[in-house]
């Protein structure tokens, strides 16, 4: 309300006066010149130059809006401050094939939020990220996202540490490649990193554990190597850290535990070793936890499980685990739907206990050198029907309720 009313005022002002700024001596839109053509010339280098803004849109920030395109007041004139390319709606701007960004892009300087979605996807032409001019949205630009851009090569240019108010970094689903720039652990409000499937290589850097704001760290899906830096614990406020497949080494820091917030953590598909040594207990926020798939190894009776309350899907398959299955897993663990421990080397009974867990829906354990025999209910094995899975145990037994439960769901 309060910026409309400023609109109309600024309009009177304007025509009292006779300045002519932009549209505005047509009483359409008090727009700085410069900014509508930087506007229409940055489109114009996406979607091509049959695109003729003045034309199509001699208002964008008034009565012809561009979808993708929002505009604020400052000092009584519309500057844009969202733009987003690429086929979000019906009507939003498509990339061409030959996408260019152009200079005027970095002249939009008040610019919160910059994202491309599904643009640079062109085989012929591969694009990469410009590594100038950045500098002059350092001001304004929160967030900035490339995503699903499979043509978007070349690496993260080190000039996005400029970017000092960006609060979400969203590289996701691109072409590119390189190593992470260590100067992005500058970025002191980030709440949000996200990185995941392009093809990065080379070490997280140690400036990530500077990212004290920081509430999601997504890298998985790349090809990032060496030791996760202790440093890592330094990350107090994160929500969310996804470093799976990738191809890290090394064992898991013990600093990992700080994370007193943490609710997902995904190392699956990575090298880890070294054992089951963090003190999984003191991170009793966590909701999701997925080691699978490493060569980690450990005796799985080491965690105490009991204290692990919000737990609601554990993956610990494919990790060289030893031991027996806890029963203290079933009395803490109450709100635990997924469990996976298949393919490791797990002995001894299968404790009955385990279906006393409320809220299991799905057990996996096949794949290890159980013994003695399955003495679940009738009623678990038909809840879970064929989210039970105890194959590959050569001295395990089944016994006559189980094999009926199968019979029937084959027959
Ligand atoms: C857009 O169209 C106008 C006439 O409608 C023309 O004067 C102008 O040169 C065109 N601009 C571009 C960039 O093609
Ligand atoms: C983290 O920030 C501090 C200053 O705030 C700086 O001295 C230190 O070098 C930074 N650490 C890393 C690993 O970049
Ligand atoms: C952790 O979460 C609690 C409760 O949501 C919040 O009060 C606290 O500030 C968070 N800690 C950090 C370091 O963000
Ligand atoms: C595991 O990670 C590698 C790369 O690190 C990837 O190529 C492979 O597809 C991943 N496997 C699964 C099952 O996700
Ligand atoms: C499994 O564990 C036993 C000891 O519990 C060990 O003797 C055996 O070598 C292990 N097997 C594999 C395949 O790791
Ligand atoms: C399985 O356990 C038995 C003893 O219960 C042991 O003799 C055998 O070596 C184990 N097999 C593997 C593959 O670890």
């Amino acid at each position: 309300m309060k910026s409309l009313r400023t609109f109309f005022f600024v309009i009177s002002i304007l025509s009292l006066h006779g300045l002519c700024y932009g549209e505005a001596e047509n009483g359409i839109a008090p727009m700085v010149k410069t900014e509508q053509e930087a506007l229409y010339s940055a489109i114009q280098g996406f979607v091509g130059n049959w695109w003729n803004g003045s034309d199509l849109y001699p208002d964008p920030c008034g009565w012809t809006p561009i979808q993708g395109v929002s505009c604020d007041l400052f000092d009584g004139f519309w500057y844009v401050t969202d733009l987003n390319i690429g086929p979000l709606h019906d009507n939003s701007l498509r990339c061409r094939q030959k996408v260019e960004f152009r200079p005027e892009m970095f002249e939009l300087n008040h610019l919160k939020s910059l994202s491309f979605f599904n643009c640079f996807t062109s085989l012929h032409h591969p694009v990469t990220i410009p590594t100038y001019s950045w500098e002059k949205l350092a001001s304004s630009l929160q967030s900035l996202e490339f995503r699903s851009n499979p043509r978007l090569n070349g690496k993260i240019p080190t000039i996005f540490s400029l970017l000092k108010k960006l609060q979400s970094l969203v590289l996701m689903e691109n072409g590119l490649t390189g190593q992470i720039p260590p100067s992005i652990g500058n970025l002191a409000n980030l709440k949000r990193l996200v990185l995941s499937g392009n093809r990065f290589t080379g070490q997280i850097p140690y400036s990530f554990g500077n990212l004290t704001e920081l509430l999601i760290l997504d890298l998985s899906r790349n090809s990032l190597s060496g030791y996760l830096p202790s440093t890592i614990g330094g990350l107090i406020s994160l929500l969310k850290l996804d470093l799976s497949s990738n191809l890290m080494v090394g064992s898991i820091p013990r600093e990992i535990a700080n994370l007193k917030n943490l609710t997902l953590l995904d190392l699956r598909n990575n090298s880890f070793s070294g054992g089951l040594k963090i003190p999984l207990e003191k991170m009793d926020s966590l909701e999701e936890l997925a080691l699978s798939s490493n060569p980690i190894g450990g005796d799985l009776g080491k965690i105490e499980w009991r204290d692990m309350h919000k737990l609601v899907f554990l993956d610990l398959s494919n990790m060289d685990l030893t031991g027996e299955v806890p029963e203290s897993m079933a009395e803490g663990m109450k709100q635990l739907r997924y469990l996976d421990l298949s393919n490791n080397n797990l002995s001894g009974n299968l404790s009955p206990k385990l279906e006393t867990m409320p809220c299991v829906s799905a057990l996996f354990v096949s794949g290890n050198n159980l013994t003695g025999e399955l003495k679940f209910s009738d009623k678990f094995y038909e809840k879970l029907g064929r989210r039970f899975a105890a194959w590959k145990n050569p001295n395990l037994c089944f016994p006559m309720n189980y094999r009926k439960q199968v019979e029937f769901r084959l027959g």
